[in-house]
């Protein structure tokens, strides 16, 4: 019996479809908002399509739509191999993916139709909220009672770090969006003032911290050592990079609100924290990177270690410098600058995107039920495309951060401002190109994996449809993939 009878492997395909589509739909907003920057006129003066409301639906379409769904994808995909026993409750499993869908698709479009708790990354009105809350819980209990019904004692580590992901986010969406209803459209915070910015910003890191690092290290934890096709290089150093990353990331909000009515020891704490977490930071990605060593050579032939390798780069590099940033006197540089938003997509594009992709093309065909991949070489020209586009990115944002900081500080001997905010503005408005440019390689590159993936799925595509006969008998123990090695 193929495994894929014997596991819940058509909600993994559903979800996976899911963010091919997502990820495209999320990154052509990121485009067009990109191309608004350069071009105002593309504003239309249309409400609906300005760029203050398509701003966050972009977020919204590439954290929670795209990233969401390879996460509760992949997760449903590693807790089944890792346990070995199939999803439990399968149609709660498929509850999460239809309500999941369903809370992508309010949130998408009643954000851009002006309906908003205008908190970053927590947007949407409160019974979208709420449904989304169901949500998640739901897929907390089929995440967890898998992994109560799993036939192997031990917890492989990447289970450790859903398990973690699924908890943080449930508790940080509850806590920051307790708010007061007044009709459906409209609800006000319970908290008010600074205390509502820093629970927003305890939120908002969070959301980075467990959404964007701690779901996609799990990721990472299964899918680099099953591609490597050898052990993590270390296995108990992953274990201390867990409780160091969960327990220092929580208290690192505060870095966003440098400079703010918010106590100055408060601004502090979230320096120090921000600090020592680059130690976690690190921690893991080593960990990724040495689990390749004497198999290096795959990079030549395997596009998804390239995409591996390079989104663990990045996690290296985005991790600097964030704790770079958090430092005050950085800080004051780099805030409201386009640094933070190099910083930003160094996170998501190289790091987030790539270690997706990366997994998606290892996860996909055993999903499909095929060998490999339809094209290899459509999957090395995805890799250098969202590699160039990404760098495009991040470069020319870079560049356009330091000019913008450099500027706005820049004064005359009696002290008047050097430069007007608009100086700035024209300064960088061709850097703003290049970043529309680097984004629609990135875009490219997503249709190309979406082709591909078509193509991969072939006659497998009747099985998304299909529902799976749940097994009759458990496979014998050669069916089953072997448990990942858990050496050092
Ligand atoms: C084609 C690829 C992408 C393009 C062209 C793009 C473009 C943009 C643009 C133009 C902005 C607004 C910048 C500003 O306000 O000045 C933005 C913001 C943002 N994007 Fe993207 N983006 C892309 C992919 C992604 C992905 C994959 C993620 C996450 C997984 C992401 C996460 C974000 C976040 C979190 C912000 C808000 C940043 C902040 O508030 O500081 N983007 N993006
Ligand atoms: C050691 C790890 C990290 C530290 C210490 C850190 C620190 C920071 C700092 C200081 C800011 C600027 C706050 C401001 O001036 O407004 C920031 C912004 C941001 N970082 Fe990081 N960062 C880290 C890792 C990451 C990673 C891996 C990602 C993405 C995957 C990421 C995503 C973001 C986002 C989305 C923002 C913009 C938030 C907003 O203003 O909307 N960070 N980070």
């Amino acid at each position: 019996m193929p495994t894929t009878e014997y596991y819940n492997d058509r909600v993994v395909r559903q979800f996976l479809l899911a963010a091919a589509v997502w990820g495209i739909i999320g990154m052509s907003v990121g485009v067009y908002i990109a191309a608004e920057l350069y071009w105002p006129v593309l504003n239309f003066d249309i409400p609906f399509i300005t760029f203050s409301r398509l701003r966050p639906d972009h977020t919204f379409g590439v954290i929670f739509a795209f990233g969401g769904s390879a996460l509760i994808g992949t997760c449903y995909y590693v807790v089944q191999r890792t346990s070995h026993v199939r999803l439990a409750y399968d149609r709660l499993a498929a509850f999460t993916f239809w309500g999941w869908q369903l809370v992508c698709i309010l949130a998408m479009v009643t954000v851009p139709a002006g309906l908003t708790q205008s908190k970053e990354y927590a947007e949407s009105e409160w019974w979208i909220d709420i449904l989304l809350a169901i949500v998640w819980i739901s897929y907390g209990v089929v995440f967890f009672a898998t992994l109560a019904r799993r036939r192997i004692k031990h917890i492989y580590v990447a289970c450790w770090y859903y398990g973690a992901f699924i908890v943080a986010v449930a508790l940080m969406h509850i806590v920051n969006n307790l708010a007061i209803p007044v009709s459906w459209t409209k609800s006000y915070p319970i908290y008010s003032g600074v205390v509502d910015a820093m629970v927003q910003w305890w939120y908002g890191h969070n959301a980075v911290a467990f959404f964007l690092t701690t779901g996609f290290l799990a990721m990472m934890y299964y899918f680099v050592p099953r591609q490597a096709q050898q052990p993590l290089w270390s296995y108990r150093f992953s274990i201390v990079n867990f409780w160091a990353l969960i327990s220092v990331y929580m208290w690192a909000g505060a870095h966003h609100l440098m400079y703010t009515a918010l106590p100055d020891w408060v601004q502090s704490v979230g320096m120090a924290f921000s600090i020592v977490l680059l130690m976690p930071s690190w921690g893991s990605a080593a960990n990724g990177l040495m689990t390749f060593n004497g198999v290096w050579h795959k990079l030549k032939t395997d596009p998804a270690v390239k995409f591996m390798v390079m989104s663990l780069v990045f996690y290296a590099a985005a991790t600097t410098e964030g704790t770079m940033m958090a430092i005050k006197t950085v800080n004051s540089l780099s805030h409201y600058t386009d640094w933070t938003i190099a910083h930003v997509h160094s996170g998501s594009l190289g790091w987030v995107a790539m270690i997706t992709i990366g997994s998606l093309y290892a996860m996909a065909p055993k999903v499909l039920g095929k060998p490999a991949m339809h094209s290899h070489k459509a999957m090395e020209l995805h890799f250098w495309l969202h590699m160039t586009g990404t760098l495009l990115y991040v470069v020319s944002m870079w560049t356009a951060g330091v000019t913008e900081g450099e500027m706005w500080r820049a004064t005359l001997p009696d002290g008047a401002l050097k430069y007007g905010f608009l100086d700035s503005l024209i300064a960088i408005k061709p850097l703003y190109v290049i970043r529309w440019f680097g984004g629609v390689m990135i875009l490219s590159g997503m249709w190309v994996m979406a082709w591909n993936l078509w193509h991969t799925a072939g006659d497998a595509r009747a099985r998304l449809i299909k529902p799976i006969p749940v097994p009759v008998a458990e496979p014998a123990p050669h069916q089953i993939p072997a448990p990942l090695p858990a050496a050092g």
